[in-house]
């Protein structure tokens, strides 16, 4: 029986493929919003069982298609999110602060709730364009409708992130990797498995109005991280601290790739630790602790990014 209709945005993405399989679980029916069916379309529909998934397909600037999804919806949830900007309409200003804040105008036109997934430790990160967009998204949202849910993560992690297999795939094949602000900054990563269940907590149990720093059982510095992803593949590099200018300028030309392995908004963003507040509501104060540690957790894939896979050790015996 179908309990609760939920509407999200930035479904195909790490952490809306692991929303829909928990809401499903828990008999919700949930609409995936894609920008492009074919693309995204295979990954999304085996992620619920037949009935409880509907994927859809849409311009997120077409206010009109907007209404007309988030009028069915009980709940909206908002996963769009980039990490660098692409041409004149994926920009963080676009996606990060003008799309919450129509989803927040629609919702609250229509009555609808809504939970928007935000980024922890964006105020003081004010000279990146990433963190600036975040917290003005964030504003728009708050002063519109006031009794929506912002939630806001720390570093978010599994197999299908874009970050430990990243840096698990360079690590294995660099002999030198760099360390910015040498290996200082730091992180309270959270498995994504964690988090989706603290998104279904705030839905579950109606827990809105309030700003949730969502961040995981440990804090680990940059360094520590990196360390942890060698000794899950077996692998040691030589952590090089690099200089900030050096840093600047290979991002800038590394920014200028379809993908880039790191920008200079990205340089910026890491001067800042990214860790709870200390004076907000986190995911442990509503009574949804993450349990994942880091290095359990990364060990359970890493064989991935391991020379000889997963069954290396037991040949090497
Ligand atoms: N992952 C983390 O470590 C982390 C940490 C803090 C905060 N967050 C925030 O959490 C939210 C979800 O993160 P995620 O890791 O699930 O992100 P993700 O894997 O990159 O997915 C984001 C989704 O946004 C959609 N999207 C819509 N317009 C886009 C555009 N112009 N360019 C690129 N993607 C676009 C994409 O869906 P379609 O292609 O199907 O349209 C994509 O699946 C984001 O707001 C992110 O900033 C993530």
């Amino acid at each position: 029986m179908i309990t609760k209709k939920i509407l999200i945005f930035g479904a195909s993405g790490q952490i809306g493929r692991y929303c829909i399989r928990r809401f499903a679980k828990n008999n919700y029916k949930i609409t995936a919003v894609t920008r492009n069916l074919h693309r995204k379309g295979y990954i999304l529909k085996t992620q619920a069982p037949i009935g409880y998934l509907d994927i859809v397909e849409a311009n997120l600037f077409d206010e009109k298609k907007l209404k007309e999804l988030i009028g069915k919806a009980d709940v909206c949830l908002n996963l769009v999110g980039i990490l660098h900007e692409k041409g004149r309409v994926s920009t963080f200003k676009n996606l990060h602060s003008n799309f919450p804040k129509k989803l927040a105008e629609i919702c609250n036109s229509e009555k609808v709730k809504f939970v928007h997934v935000s980024a922890l430790g964006s105020e003081k990160a004010i000279d990146s364009k990433y963190a600036t967009s975040k917290v003005s998204g964030e504003k728009f949202v708050r002063n519109i409708l006031p009794d929506s849910t912002i939630i806001k993560p720390s570093l978010v992690y599994s197999v299908d992130d874009n970050f430990t297999t990243k840096f698990m795939g360079l690590l294995s094949i660099l002999p030198i990797f760099p360390l910015y602000y040498n290996g200082k900054t730091k992180f309270m990563p959270i498995h994504v498995s964690d988090l989706a269940e603290i998104i279904f907590h705030v839905i579950s149990q109606e827990i809105y109005s309030t700003d949730i720093e969502a961040v995981g059982p440990e804090t680990l510095s940059f360094k520590e991280i990196l360390q942890i992803l060698m000794k899950c593949i077996r692998k040691n590099c030589l952590l090089l601290p690099m200089p900030l200018p050096l840093a600047r300028l290979t991002a800038f030309f590394m920014q200028i790739l379809p993908e880039p392995p790191i920008t200079q908004d990205q340089i910026n963003l890491l001067k800042y630790d990214n860790i709870k507040s200390g004076n907000s509501t986190t995911n442990f104060d509503i009574g949804c602790s993450s349990k994942q540690k880091f290095e359990e957790s990364i060990m359970k894939y890493a064989f991935n990014w391991t020379e000889g896979g997963q069954f290396s050790s037991f040949l090497k015996k």
